[in-house]
C-alpha cells in the first residue's frame, strides 16, 4: 500500500528541483508524487505561484512554469489535473471562466459556460399543470448543459507557449497510475456513492464495493483514455468521435438531450471584463454571463465613500454597511442578470456610480434593511465550484473559476469516458418567479432558451495597484463567490491584511432574500450580538468558500495562500 503523507506547511519557502526538460513529471521519484503529498497552506515565491484546490493541481501548475510555461499553460495543465484529482468540481465535464491580464496589460477574458442543448426548452422541468421537477434539473442526465471546459483550455492556448500534449500529460499520468486519496477526499466519495451509482448507467471508477479510505488510491483508465484522445485529436477528440459518441450515449440510455451537434457545435467566447475602480486600485472580474464582476463592483463602490477602515474590522458598523450593500446588489442579480447574448443586461447603469449612490440613498446606519422593501425574490444555489489562482516569472495574471454546479454535477458519469457531467442547467431559472431547489429564482433575463448559458455568481478577479499586478484571487461557493471575494478585498485593502489572513478571516454573507446574515461559525460573537439587537436575522453555518489568492509584495515576491477551509494548497518557485 503506498503511503500518503499529508502535513500542514505554514510559510514553507519552496524550492522545488524541476531540473528536467520534459513533462515526464508525475510518478515517485519525480518532480510531483501522486502517492506522497503535502498540502502546503502559504508560500513566498521569487518568481511564480499557483493557489489550488489540491496540491497535486498546484504541484503540476508550477513546474509547467519552471520548465518554461507561462501562467496561461500553467493554468491549462492545473485544470486538467484538477480534472483527475478533484472530482467534485474539477472538470471536463462542466464549465467556466478564465479572466487574465498579460504582463504588457492585455486582458482576457474566456467564458466556457456551459450552455442549453439545441432541444432545450423554456419549460422542459416543467410537469403538465406546469409545476417545476426540480430532481430533473439537478439530477441525472437532463441536468447537464453542454460542457465547455474542453474549449476553454483550447481557446486558452492561443495565450500559451507549450504544446497541448505536454501540458495534458500530468493529468493523463495521475488518472493512468492513480492518486493516494487524503481523508477528506475518500469521506467526499464516500458520501455521494449513492447518488452516482443511482443517476449513472454503467460501472465507474469512483464506485467500489467497500468503502474509500484515507491512502486508498484511485485510478481512472476510461478518464485516462479519455485524455489520450484529447491529446491526440485537440478540441475535436472531446467534442466529436468517440468521446462525443460516448456522451450522447450516455444521453440516450438516461433520456439526456445532449446531442452530436449540441458537442460540435459549442464554442468558448471572449467577454470583455467587468473593470472599476476602488480606492485606487483597478479591480477587474468577470462579466456576464457571470454575475460575479457585476455583484463584485456594486457592493464595493457601494462602500467606497464609508470610511471602512476606521469603523474597524468585523464590528457592528462596518459589518452592518456591507451587508447593506451586499443585500442591495443581490436583489440586482435575479432581475437584471442573464446571458448578454440573450438577454440585454444593464452593465453600465448597474456598475454606474449615479445609481449605486441611489441604491444606497435609503441606506440608514442604526438601522437593519428589510429586504421586502427592496425587492422580491429569493436567490441561493449550490455551492461545488473550484478556482485557481495564477502568476508567473514575467507577471501575467491568470484567475480562473471552473464548476460542475453541485458537487460531482449530475452524479452521472459518461460510461466509458469516466467523468462526470455537470448539472448546470439548475442555475437556470427553471420556471420564472419560483425557487428551485437551491431558492434561486430569476425571470425573463435567466429563462432557459436553446443554446443559451445560464446564469453564474462565479468571479474570477484581478487587482492593479498604480497599473501593476496587485491580488489574483476567486473561490468556490455558489452565491457567496462575490461576498467572499468582495471581503477578501477589503480585507486586504482597507484593513491592510497579508493575502492568507483575508481569505481566512469569518466570513458573513447577505443575498438579499431570505432576509438574513449567513456568518460562519467564527464570526466575531459581539458583533453578532449586537446585529442581532439591531434587528438582523443571524444563522450560524460552516464554512463559506475556498479562497485561493497571490498577492504581489512591494519586494516583488508573490505571496500565495489557499484557504484553510480545505485540502487546498500552493506551489511556486
Ligand atoms: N454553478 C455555480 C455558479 O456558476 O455560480
Amino acid at each position: 500500500m503506498k503511503k500518503l503523507l499529508l502535513t500542514i506547511c505554514y510559510f514553507s519557502y519552496f524550492v522545488g528541483a524541476y531540473g528536467q526538460s520534459t513533462l515526464s513529471i508525475v510518478g515517485p521519484g519525480k518532480e510531483v508524487n501522486p502517492y506522497l503529498y503535502t498540502v502546503q497552506k502559504r508560500g513566498e515565491f521569487k518568481q511564480a505561484a499557483v493557489s489550488s484546490a489540491h496540491p497535486l493541481a498546484s504541484m503540476v501548475g508550477a513546474v509547467v512554469m519552471k520548465k518554461g510555461g507561462n501562467a496561461f499553460d500553467a493554468a491549462i495543465a492545473t485544470q486538467l489535473v484538477l480534472a483527475v484529482v478533484y472530482p467534485n468540481a474539477g472538470n471536463i465535464g462542466g464549465g467556466g471562466f478564465l479572466l487574465g491580464r498579460k504582463v504588457n496589460g492585455e486582458l482576457i477574458g474566456i467564458d466556457y459556460r456551459e450552455a442549453a442543448p439545441a432541444s432545450a426548452s423554456r419549460d422542459m422541468y416543467l410537469d403538465k399543470n406546469g409545476n417545476a421537477k426540480l430532481n430533473l434539473s439537478q439530477n441525472g442526465h437532463l441536468a447537464s448543459g453542454i460542457p465547455g471546459t474542453v474549449a476553454g483550455l483550447f481557446t486558452t492556448m492561443n495565450y500559451a507557449k507549450l504544446p497541448f500534449s505536454q501540458l495534458i500529460q500530468p493529468a493523463i499520468d495521475i488518472a493512468a497510475n492513480g492518486y493516494v486519496l487524503t481523508e477528506k477526499e475518500a469521506a467526499s466519495l464516500n458520501s455521494v456513492k449513492d447518488a452516482i451509482v443511482k443517476n449513472s448507467t454503467q460501472a465507474n471508477a469512483f464506485v467500489k464495493s467497500t468503502r474509500w479510505k484515507v491512502g486508498d488510491t484511485l485510478v481512472q483508465k476510461e478518464l485516462a483514455a479519455t485524455l489520450q484522445r484529447i491529446q491526440q485529436e485537440g478540441q475535436k477528440g472531446f467534442y466529436e468521435g468517440k468521446t462525443a459518441e460516448l456522451i450522447v450515449a450516455e444521453m440516450k440510455r438516461g433520456n439526456g438531450i445532449v446531442s452530436m451537434d449540441d458537442l460540435k457545435n459549442y464554442q468558448a467566447k471572449m467577454r470583455a471584463p467587468i473593470s472599476f475602480n476602488y480606492r485606487g486600485h483597478q479591480v477587474i472580474s468577470f462579466a456576464p454571463p457571470s454575475s460575479g464582476g457585476i455583484l463584485l463592483a456594486q457592493m464595493l463602490k457601494m462602500i467606497e465613500k464609508y470610511p471602512v477602515s476606521k469603523y474597524g474590522f468585523q464590528t457592528r458598523k462596518s459589518v452592518q454597511l456591507m451587508i447593506e450593500a451586499e443585500r442591495r446588489a443581490y436583489a440586482d442579480r435575479a432581475e437584471f442578470m442573464g446571458d448578454p447574448d440573450f438577454f440585454k443586461v444593464p452593465i453600465k447603469t448597474l456598475i454606474s456610480d449615479d445609481y449605486l449612490a441611489k441604491r444606497m440613498s435609503d441606506y440608514d446606519s442604526d438601522k437593519a434593511g428589510i429586504s421586502s422593501n427592496i425587492k422580491a425574490g429569493v436567490i441561493k444555489e449550490s455551492e461545488e465550484t473550484t478556482h485557481l489562482s495564477i502568476v508567473d516569472a514575467e507577471g501575467n495574471m491568470v484567475a480562473v473559476t471552473t464548476t460542475l454546479n453541485n458537487s460531482y454535477g449530475c452524479r452521472t458519469v459518461v460510461g466509458g469516458a469516466g467523468f462526470l457531467l455537470n448539472n448546470e442547467m439548475d442555475d437556470f431559472s427553471v420556471k420564472p418567479g419560483v425557487p428551485n431547489m437551491y431558492g434561486a429564482v430569476g425571470g425573463e433575463a435567466n429563462a432557459i432558451q436553446p443554446g443559451k448559458r445560464m446564469l453564474s455568481s462565479m468571479t474570477p478577479t484581478l487587482v492593479l495597484k498604480d497599473n501593476k499586478p496587485f491580488v489574483v484571487i476567486g473561490t468556490p461557493g455558489g452565491t457567496t463567490i462575490p461576498t467572499s471575494v468582495y471581503q477578501a478585498i477589503v480585507n486586504m485593502i482597507d484593513f491592510n491584511m497579508g493575502v492568507g489572513d483575508a481569505i481566512d478571516k469569518p466570513k458573513f454573507h447577505h443575498q438579499w432574500l431570505p432576509d438574513e446574515v449567513m456568518v460562519e461559525n467564527d464570526f466575531d460573537a459581539t458583533t453578532k450580538d449586537q446585529l442581532q439587537k439591531m434587528g438582523y436575522k443571524i444563522s450560524m453555518r460552516g464554512a463559506i468558500g475556498r479562497t485561493e489568492g497571490i498577492k504581489f509584495l512591494p519586494n516583488k515576491r508573490r505571496e500565495a495562500a489557499a484557504d484553510k477551509r480545505g485540502d487546498d494548497s500552493v506551489a511556486g518557485f
